[in-house]
């Protein structure tokens, strides 16, 4: 029997070793030795108890009749896709439940599936290859497998397939620098492509964008970007985000951190020069707290500060909007957000989009958060197993 104090110590040894956060390089540059090490089915396979969608229906069958609503409102049928906010789900799938053992790695408590239903309309997530599969892994793939990248799509498309009304967005981080056709394979695969738009041209950022109405008459309404890619005109609808988003930075530390400032693209200069260019302002609006020193994971002891739609306190979703608006003459068309549940997150697209009347959303609470006792003793014991072999991984890096 391992003593908590133990296991405790074991799986911060294993964020030491793994770079918690979704930053490419860890901290000690150590996610090479702990790839190596670990045991190879038990981990991959932890976050996915995937029920597959086996109905898929053709593209052209289920587009939309009736468009009365769309994106949970009438108002915003006909505003550009890029004069609305579309509320995000950081690492959305990431998940801190009994599937993952309740890992301290995970940055939403709900997947994407349910996220959707919530109103959540761009979601997020961090690409690894895995000898020659694209998966879905947080930092490294022994830290947090969510699994193959086409079931997660497959499962996102099932989703449009149901909600003919409604427009998504994916942001895909291309941690291994993979090409863009090894992206096309995974969407055709799933299926999901046959809902990707395409703009007339790609390649550069553009102030025009089509209503979410004409979107979702035309059955194009994913919008695909990944980070980064060379566009490429054999895919149209694979969008490298930089040519068309900008975004503040992602690294903070504190609920005063939070800041409008230009992050990505540097070329840019300013978040002035980007909006002129037709970039769009992506918010990335959550925190890290240090466990120990170079440690850094999800705060979730903020989160409700963090996700307010409040415009009072220091760290509030709803004030860092409104000063983001402010220095950028245009709100921001994508927030991103861990653990989107509180808050709700989703209060502050609606404030700024206008909307008191959404409809169509499905309250997390009707959802039962997988609990951290019951089912999850199996993977609860593959995650101690793989900070175990995280364990030896740290002592290797420290040498
Ligand atoms: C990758 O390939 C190696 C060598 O064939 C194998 O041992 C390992 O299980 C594979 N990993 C995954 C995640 O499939
Ligand atoms: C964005 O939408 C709002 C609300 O409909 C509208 O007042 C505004 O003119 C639009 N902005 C642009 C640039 O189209
Ligand atoms: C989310 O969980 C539900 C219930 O287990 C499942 O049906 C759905 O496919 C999952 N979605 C994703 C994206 O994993
Ligand atoms: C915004 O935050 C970043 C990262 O913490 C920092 O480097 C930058 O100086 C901040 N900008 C301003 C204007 O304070």
């Amino acid at each position: 029997m391992m003593m908590p104090s133990l296991i405790s110590s074991l799986t911060a040894a294993l964020l030491l070793a793994s770079g918690i956060h979704a930053v490419p390089q860890g901290p000690f540059g150590a996610e090479s030795v702990i790839v190596s090490a670990v045991p190879t089915a038990s981990a991959s396979t932890a976050g996915v108890a995937a029920s597959q969608p086996t109905t898929s229906l053709g593209s052209s069958s289920n587009a939309a009749s009736d468009i009365s609503a769309c994106n949970n409102s009438p108002l915003l049928c006909d505003r550009a896709y890029n004069n609305v906010t579309h509320m995000g789900a950081h690492d959305s799938s990431f998940l801190k439940d009994g599937s993952t053992g309740n890992s301290l790695a995970g940055n939403q408590y709900f997947n994407a599936t349910v996220a959707l239903d919530a109103g959540i309309r761009l979601l997020q997530g961090q690409v690894h290859d895995t000898n020659g599969t694209l998966r879905l892994c947080h930092t490294s793939c022994s830290l947090l497998d969510a699994g193959p990248l086409q079931d997660w799509l497959a499962k996102v498309k099932f989703w449009m397939d149901t909600n003919p009304n409604e427009v998504v967005t994916l942001l895909l981080v291309n941690s291994d620098n993979k090409l863009v056709s090894d992206y096309a394979t995974v969407f055709e695969g799933s299926g999901i492509s046959t809902y990707g738009y395409q703009p007339t041209d790609g390649s550069t950022a553009s102030k025009t964008w089509p209503t979410l109405r004409e979107m979702i008459t035309s059955n194009k309404r994913l919008v695909s970007f990944i980070a980064s890619i060379d566009y490429s005109t054999i895919y149209p609808y694979l969008l490298s985000e930089f040519d068309h988003v900008f975004e503040n930075p992602y690294d903070v530390l504190s609920l005063s951190g939070f800041n409008c400032t230009l992050d990505r693209p540097k070329g840019q200069g300013s978040a002035e020069n980007a909006i002129a260019s037709g970039r769009m302002p992506l918010m990335n609006h959550f925190a890290y707290s240090v466990l120990m020193e170079g440690v850094q994971i999800p705060d979730e002891t903020n989160i409700d500060i963090t996700n307010s739609a409040d415009t009072t306190t220091t760290g509030n979703l709803g004030l860092h909007a409104d000063t983001c608006v402010k220095q950028w003459g245009v709100k921001p068309t994508f927030i991103l957000v861990d653990f989107f549940d509180h808050g709700p997150a989703i209060d502050t697209a609606d404030r700024l989009n206008g909307i008191s009347d959404a409809t169509g959303r499905k309250s997390t609470s009707a959802e039962s958060k997988e609990s951290s006792t019951s089912g999850a003793g199996e993977n609860k014991a593959m995650g101690i197993n793989v900070a175990l072999v995280a364990f030896v991984g740290f002592a290797l890096a420290m040498v």
